[in-house]
């Protein structure tokens, strides 16, 4: 899984781990060290999904191990807080390269190695993240809104692309969910936070979701982990929003 050392791929990893999954913690930064971390069970491999050459030289990798390659998650991604006119190009570009040219670019080279694996009868899963942002905006993160609304779209071309082959793509939408990306948008200079009572912030976040809390990365892993099974044989195409209700009032917070 890419952005395997992040929040939320510390605890997929783990997740898959524990259920019998061999699991690479594919990274851009070794942050968790997952080559020493025997709790998590991954390994910890080197990649920057922005550089074509590093994903293909991590699917070699794969493709010259003992194993197969079923199970595809994309959750590395990074947060631009800023609306468009504080917005640099690079930033934007940026935004780009590691949200959506780094979901193509794994998936692109995992496909022949994941059609493989669905032909000899295993049940092949791409998990892409997108986000609830992709459906409705946070103010102030208009970059990382439009990345991740073309990711779901991504997402439902390949699963239209791929489903004849066994393989299934989805995509996950969360809303907020505890990890250092949620720390720093609280700490940021961007519209969610900076400056202020920061504790009080966080509250206030709380107070508005109908189930009054944040989601936590375990969260996400058990949708993972369903995702990914075979329980999930149907599910394909789809953007499935792990928010707490957020996204389903009508009135949204104002920060
Ligand atoms: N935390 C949330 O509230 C939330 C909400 C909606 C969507 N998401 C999405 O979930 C995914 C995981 O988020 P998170 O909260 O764990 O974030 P995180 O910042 O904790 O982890 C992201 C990981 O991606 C890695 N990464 C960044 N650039 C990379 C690159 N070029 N190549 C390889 N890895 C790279 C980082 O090193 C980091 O480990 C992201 O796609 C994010 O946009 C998170």
């Amino acid at each position: 899984m890419t952005g395997g050392c992040g929040g939320i791929g510390r605890a997929i990893c783990e997740r898959l781990n524990n259920e019998g999954a061999t699991v690479y913690a594919a990274d851009v930064s070794e942050q968790g060290s997952f080559d020493k971390g025997a709790q998590s069970g991954a390994q910890y491999v080197a990649l920057d999904v922005t550089s074509e050459q590093s994903v293909i030289d991590l699917m070699e990798q794969i493709k010259n191990s003992d194993g197969r390659l079923d199970i595809l998650i994309n959750a590395a991604g990074i947060e631009i807080e800023k609306t468009i006119e504080h917005t640099s190009l690079e930033e934007w570009n940026r935004s780009f390269a590691v949200n959506v040219t780094g979901t193509f670019l794994t998936c692109k080279y995992a496909l022949p190695l994941m059609r493989e694996a669905a032909t000899q009868g295993a049940s092949a899963s791409i998990i892409n993240f997108g986000s609830y942002d992709g459906f409705i905006a946070d103010p102030g993160l208009a970059a990382y809104c439009a990345s991740k609304g073309a990711v779901h779209a991504l997402t439902r071309a390949m699963a239209c692309d791929h489903g004849p082959e066994g393989i299934r793509v989805n995509a996950i939408c969360p809303g907020y969910i505890d990890t250092p990306m949620l720390q720093s948008f609280f700490n940021g200079d961007g519209s969610g936070g900076g400056g202020g009572d920061i504790e009080s912030l966080q509250q206030a976040v709380r107070d508005v979701h109908p189930m009054r809390t944040y989601g936590t990365p375990a969260d996400v892993a058990n949708l993972v982990n369903w995702l990914a099974s075979d329980e999930a044989r149907y599910a394909s195409g789809q953007l499935w929003v792990l928010d707490g209700g957020l996204s389903a009032q009508v009135q949204q917070m104002k920060l």
